[in-house]
This record gives structure tokens, C-alpha cells and sequence, in this order.
């Protein structure tokens, strides 16, 4: 009897057809030999382990833990699609990627553009996902109208404010009930200064005209339009301690002001060598605060730094990188359950992403190209076996 040892043709890199057909030319097409894999114990297994065991769909991973969502566009909105079908069999909850941010929703001021946020948000009703609304308040992707008179001239306090209440107004009022969460103000802080010195990000449009006043604003705004939606505060770079420590004072400032937060929201563009210890002590500074906490944009991409080149193909070396490190990001998140209310990915599969270059995709989630499982993938279900 011809016998194949399947882990041992894998480990020598033959393929297995290579081997039928070698069978086949020497046995003669009417051979009755059978090809009798030789399936090892499980327990003797290793790498290729997981190739064997059935994928168990995200959301029912994670179902005793917390929601876990994708940023989408419209276009995914569609059952008809790849996206669509894995979006219902991963994922409990969806964020639009760009179509609920102000430039998308009212680029010219009074008139509104709903197509694409409201297709997401029926998509959403139909298939029993839940949507988190981004974003209310921004600096980047805001029509200039919210910001400047038609002199260019900024606004006055007072114009933009009510605008800003009717933008939050409008569109909250529209999705109540359909929304439960939203990012409220997106990226008011600062990035990196040397100093540390540099509390809010002063050339924001909106920090010109108010000061950080708007961001109180925008969260009275918030619950006064839905006094049931979850608001927070969303920002990047929020694990590393020049950041998170203004992000921290800013809502425990508002806390203690009594502005309506619920959250905030750590975006979660992170880095293969991302370190564990920033993500523990950032989540044990918030749990701290009594917030909520959502990872609110979570992706990986698979390079080293910004310098390595970049490749178009998913290789060993990257899958081993981000076995290790989505391992430990979602053992990390699974420790802090209890204030973590929600994880979302900044997209749905590798097939495409905000981070890919031309010649330099970044494989970042952990559905491939085609939205399968990978390797990756398997290495955070045994996290939860
Ligand atoms: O819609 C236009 C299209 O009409 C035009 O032909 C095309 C040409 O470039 O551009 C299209 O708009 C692009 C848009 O994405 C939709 O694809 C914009 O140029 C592009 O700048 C925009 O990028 C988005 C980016 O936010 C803008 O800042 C990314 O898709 C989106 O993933 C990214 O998301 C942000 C979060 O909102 C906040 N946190 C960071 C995160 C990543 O940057």
C-alpha cells in the first residue's frame, strides 16, 4: 500500500499532487492501490495543526467577551458579496469607514448625503450587527464650511457651535436606536512633542476657534441628541505614555465636569512589536477612570518598520510575526473583559486596507485576501480552546 505522511511531505515542501501524479505514472491509472494518508495524533502536531482544525467564526469566539466589528464601506453592505457573507458570519457589529465622517455626511452645509451611511445601517438591522458611529467631530475629513466664512476667515464661536450642535443633532437624531455608540470627537490631542508640552492638537480648525471648549461641547451635544447612545473619545498613539497621559486628563477632566462620556475609544494601530506592557498599563490607567474601553480600529501590519521593503506577498516570516503578536494583543484583551466593551477591525480582510501601498501590501487583519482564516487567526482561537 502506497502511504503518504502528509506532515512529513509538508515539513519537505512536496505537494501533494505531485505526489498523485507521481502515484498515478507509476501504479497506472487503473490502480486499485488507495492513497492512504497516514493522519498523525493530534497531539503529535504542531505548525500544521491548524490547518486541520474548523475555523470558529470571530463573533462566536468572542461571545462571552465582547462585540467584535469591521470598518466597512457601503459596497460591503451587500450579502451578495464575499464582504457581506463574512461580515454576518464573523462579525457582530460594523463602523463605516469614511461615509459617517462630517465631509461625507454634509460636505455642503444644509445638505445632506445619507446613501451610504444609511445602506451600512439597514445592512446592519437586517443582519443583527451593531453599528458604532464615526465620527462626530473631527479636524481632518470636516467640510471647511464648518470652519471658515466665505473669506476664509474662521468662524466665530458662536456660528460654529450651533453648526457644530446641528451637524450632531441631525445626524444622531437620524440613526437613534440604530447607532448605539459613537466616537464624538475624534484625534484632539496632540501627537508626540518633545516636551510633552503640548496637551490638545492646536492646529485643529476646531482648537483655533474654541480652545478645547468644542469637546465639551460636542458631548453635550451627543447626549443631549441620544441620551442612550455610549459616546466616546477616540485617538491614535493612545497606548504610549507621552499620549495616553493627556487622553487621561482630558476625561478625567471631563468626568469630573460632569460631561456626558461613556468611553474611550484606543484605536488600536498597532505595530508587531507593539509592547504588551503599554497595552496593560494603558487599559489599567482607564479601567481606573471607570470608563469604557473599545480597541476602535484594530490592525497589524505585518512589517517591522516603515524602512522594510515592502511586499505584495504574505510570506512565512510575516505570518510568524503576527501569529506571536495577535496572540498576545487579543490574551491582553481577553484579560481586561470587564472593561472592554467592544473590539473593532479597521477593515474586514487583507484584501484591502488604508495602510496598503503600491508594491507594499500590509496584510493587517486576520482574514486573508480572499477573507479565509489564517494562520494567525488559528493562533487566537487556541487562546480561547
Ligand atoms: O472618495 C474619494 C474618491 O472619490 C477619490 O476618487 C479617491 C482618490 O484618492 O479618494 C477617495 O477618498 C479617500 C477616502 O479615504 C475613501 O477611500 C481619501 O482620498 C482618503 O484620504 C480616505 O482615507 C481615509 C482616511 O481615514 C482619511 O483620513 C481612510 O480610508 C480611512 O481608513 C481613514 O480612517 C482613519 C479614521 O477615520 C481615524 N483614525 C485613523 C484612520 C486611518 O487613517
Amino acid at each position: 500500500m502506497f502511504k503518504v505522511n502528509v506532515t512529513l511531505m509538508k515539513k519537505c515542501r512536496i505537494n501533494f499532487w505531485t505526489i498523485i501524479i507521481f502515484s498515478v505514472y507509476t501504479f497506472g491509472c487503473n490502480s486499485t492501490e488507495e492513497i492512504d494518508p497516514i493522519i498523525e495524533d493530534p497531539k503529535d502536531q504542531n505548525d500544521d495543526k491548524e490547518e486541520e482544525v474548523v475555523a470558529i467564526p470571530l463573533k462566536e469566539l468572542f461571545k462571552d467577551y465582547f462585540p467584535i466589528g469591521a470598518a466597512i464601506t457601503p459596497q460591503h453592505a451587500d450579502l451578495a458579496t464575499i464582504h457581506g457573507e463574512a461580515l454576518v458570519k464573523h462579525f457582530n457589529s460594523v463602523t463605516a469607514e469614511n461615509v459617517m465622517k462630517p465631509e461625507s455626511l454634509q460636505r455642503n452645509k444644509g445638505v445632506y448625503t445619507w446613501e451610504g451611511a444609511d445602506r451600512i445601517v439597514q445592512f446592519a438591522k437586517n443582519n443583527n450587527l451593531q453599528v458604532r458611529g464615526h465620527t462626530l467631530t473631527w479636524h481632518s475629513q470636516s467640510p471647511d464650511w464648518m470652519f471658515y466664512d466665505e473669506n476664509g476667515e474662521l468662524l466665530s464661536r458662536e456660528v460654529a457651535s450651533a453648526q457644530l450642535e446641528e451637524h450632531i443633532t441631525t445626524v444622531m437624531s437620524r440613526y437613534k436606536g440604530d447607532v448605539y455608540a459613537w466616537d464624538v470627537v475624534n484625534e484632539a490631542m496632540s501627537d508626540w512633542d518633545p516636551n510633552g508640552e503640548i496637551i490638545y492638537r492646536e492646529d485643529s480648525p476646531w482648537y483655533k476657534i474654541f480652545g478645547p471648549s468644542y469637546i465639551d461641547s460636542a458631548f453635550v451635544f451627543a447626549h443631549r441628541a441620544d441620551p442612550e447612545a455610549k459616546l466616546f473619545y477616540n485617538d491614535y498613539n493612545s497606548i504610549f505614555s507621552w499620549k495616553r497621559n493627556k487622553i487621561y486628563d482630558l476625561v478625567k477632566r471631563l468626568k469630573d465636569n460632569n460631561i456626558p462620556i461613556d468611553g474611550v475609544g484606543l484605536q488600536g494601530h498597532w505595530m508587531i512589536e507593539t509592547s504588551e506592557q503599554d497595552i496593560r498599563t494603558t487599559l489599567d490607567l482607564f479601567r481606573g477612570l471607570g470608563v469604557e474601553i473599545q480597541i476602535t480600529e484594530l490592525d497589524l501590519p505585518v512589517y517591522l518598520s516603515s524602512n522594510e521593503e515592502g511586499s505584495m506577498v504574505y510570506t512565512e516570516t510575516f505570518s510568524q510575526r503576527q501569529k506571536q503578536t495577535y496572540s498576545m494583543i487579543f490574551q491582553v484583551l481577553l484579560d481586561y473583559k470587564d472593561v472592554i466593551t467592544g473590539v473593532t477591525f479597521w477593515g474586514i480582510g487583507d484584501d484591502a486596507s488604508w495602510l496598503d501601498q503600491p508594491g507594499r501590501k500590509a496584510f493587517p487583519f486576520l482574514l486573508d485576501e480572499n477573507l479565509q482564516p489564517k494562520p494567525a487567526y488559528f493562533e487566537v482561537q487556541k487562546l480561547l480552546n
